[in-house]
C-alpha cells in the first residue's frame, strides 16, 4: 500500500448516504499549481510550508482580477476533489478516536470545501503567485476573496480537543 492510499475507513468512522440530487451548482474558476501529486506528501495546512504555489484563473474570470494587488493576503477557496464526501464522523491519523466531521479540517466532508488564508506574492497576468497552500496540483479553484485582518482575525480563538471524541 502506497503512503496515499492509507485514506480509506478507520475504527469509529461513520459514512452517510448522500442525497441524489444536489442543492446547487458551482463552476470552477481556475486551478491551483502546487508541488504535491500525493495527498500525504500535502502540508496539514498553509502555515507548514514555504513553497511558492500558483492560483491560474480561467479566463472568463480573468476581470474578476482587477485591483486584486491591493491585498496582502487572499482567502482561497477550492474544491477537495479527491476527498470522500461520506464521513459525518472520522478518526484522524493520529487522534485517539472519531470526531465529528464539522469539528475538523479535514478535507473529507459533504461539500469538500477547503479555504486558506493565503499571501500574495504577485500577480502574473491571469496567474496569482501566492504562499500558504496545502492541496494536491490541479485541485479546482473556487473562489477568491481578499483577507482583512480587520474583521477576519480571532487572535483569541481556541478549539479545545480536551474530551472530544
Ligand atoms: C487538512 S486539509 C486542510 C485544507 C484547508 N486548509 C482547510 O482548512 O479547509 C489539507 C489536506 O487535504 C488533503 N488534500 C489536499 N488536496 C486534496 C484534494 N484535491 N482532494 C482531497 N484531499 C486533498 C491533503 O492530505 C492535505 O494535507
Amino acid at each position: 500500500m502506497s503512503q496515499d492510499d492509507d485514506f480509506g475507513p478507520r475504527p469509529g468512522e461513520e459514512s452517510v448516504a448522500l442525497p441524489e440530487r444536489f442543492d446547487a451548482g458551482l463552476h470552477f474558476i481556475g486551478r491551483l499549481r502546487t508541488p504535491w501529486t500525493r495527498r500525504a506528501a500535502c502540508p496539514k495546512n498553509g502555515t507548514q510550508s514555504e513553497a511558492v504555489c500558483t492560483a491560474v484563473v480561467d479566463p472568463p474570470y480573468a476581470p474578476a482580477l482587477q485591483d486584486i494587488e491591493g491585498a496582502s493576503h487572499l482567502i482561497l477557496l477550492y474544491w477537495m476533489d479527491r476527498a470522500d464526501r461520506t464521513l459525518v464522523r472520522q478518526r484522524p491519523r493520529h487522534a485517539d478516536g472519531s470526531r465529528g466531521t464539522f469539528s475538523l479540517r479535514s478535507p473529507a466532508r459533504p461539500n469538500p470545501i477547503a479555504l486558506a488564508v493565503v499571501e500574495l506574492l504577485r500577480r502574473e497576468g491571469d496567474s496569482l503567485r501566492v504562499r500558504g497552500l496545502d492541496c494536491l496540483d490541479g485541485t479546482p479553484l473556487l473562489d477568491i476573496k481578499p483577507y482583512y485582518a480587520t474583521t477576519d482575525a480571532r487572535p483569541q480563538a481556541t478549539v479545545d480537543r480536551a474530551g472530544t471524541r
